[in-house]
């Protein structure tokens, strides 16, 4: 996708964080923007915010976990502004915790948001944007789907979160090749941040009652501790990254990293695997995050 000014932007979770960032590179590139968050309240002060630097607006509070309010939210798209272009499939919650210690509350919420937030994000925004590509023989759109290193590693204590970053991953590999095969003038590209100081460790700010008032177990704030310490100590900014990723949609580049040296983790990950190597220490890098850990759940436990 070449051209910005003047085309429709969709953007998931963009009272925060990366979402509000894209919002602001959007209303500086003159894109009709479409704001859509669970968050009313910061919403509307992002919608304030650009509409002052005299953006086109709509903005819609949208949990991007009902099929129904995505819906509605392509529906009002349409209707104010006739054709989307730009989709960032954006919303999503951290959680940690050992993995079979999580309830059933926690997967639905973490899975609801992460992985059906976008499934619900592609099944609707991009039958739309094909049928705008049939009748405008100039139309060029592109998808851009935010998962994590995540969704290529797999750290203990985050399972949920591993889970639906990877099931991100390969729902958006597998769009950008089923848009190749049918020759659609619709690129795809998938975000994989690693720490950047936003609202993310604050998630349970919008978790369901059944989430935010079972008492996280030792291991969840254990996490919750390691990663509110790792996201506000991360040196690239969330504006930084945004900028990144519209460059990236400028030049149809599928991968987009926020900090590309985590990358080794990868190539080990993926040589483990073609080697029938068992998984590689994840914390062989930095073996004093391993034994902060270990120290916090075993303390945890003794006064438990
Ligand atoms: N910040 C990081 O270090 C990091 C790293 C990897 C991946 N990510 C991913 O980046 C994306 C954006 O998160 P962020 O870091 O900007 O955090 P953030 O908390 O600042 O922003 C997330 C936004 O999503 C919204 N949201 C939450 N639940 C929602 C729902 N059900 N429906 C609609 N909106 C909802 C929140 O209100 C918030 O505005 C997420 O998918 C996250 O997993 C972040």
């Amino acid at each position: 996708m070449k051209t910005f000014t003047g085309r429709t932007a969709v953007i998931t979770g963009a009272a925060s964080g990366f979402g509000r960032e894209f919002a602001r590179i959007g209303a500086r590139l003159q894109m009709k923007l479409v704001l859509a968050d669970v968050e009313a309240k910061a919403l509307a002060a992002t919608r304030a915010e650009l509409e002052a630097l005299g953006a086109e607006v709509l903005e819609k509070v949208v949990d991007v976990s009902k099929a129904d309010e995505i819906e509605a939210l392509a529906q009002a798209t349409m209707a104010r502004f006739g054709a989307v272009h730009l989709v960032f499939n954006n919303a999503g919650v951290g959680s940690g915790g050992l993995v079979w210690e999580n309830t059933l509350a926690d997967w639905q919420w973490v899975l609801g948001v992460n992985l059906w937030g976008v499934i619900h994000g592609v099944r609707t925004f991009t039958p739309l944007m094909l049928e705008s590509a049939k009748s405008d023989p100039d139309y060029q759109g592109h998808i851009v789907n935010t998962a994590s290193m995540a969704g290529l590693l797999n750290a203990p204590n985050m399972g949920i979160y591993n889970v639906s970053k990877h099931a991100v991953v390969s729902l958006t590999e597998t769009l950008y090749q089923d848009l190749r095969l049918i020759e659609a003038p619709i690129g795809a590209s998938v975000l994989c941040p690693y720490f950047v100081p936003t609202g993310i460790s604050d998630s349970h700010r919008n978790a369901p009652t059944a989430v935010a008032k079972t008492p996280a177990t030792a291991a969840q704030r254990a996490q919750q501790a390691l990663s509110v310490k790792a996201v506000s100590s991360g040196k690239v900014s969330a504006a930084e990254v945004a900028e990144r990723t519209f460059e990236a949609v400028g030049a149809d580049q599928f991968y987009i990293f926020s900090h590309p040296h985590a990358l080794g983790n990868v190539e080990r990950r993926m040589e483990d695997i073609v080697a029938l190597h068992n998984p590689s220490d994840p914390f062989a890098a930095r073996p004093e995050v391993r034994e902060i850990l270990r120290a916090s759940l075993k303390s945890e436990d003794r006064s438990s």
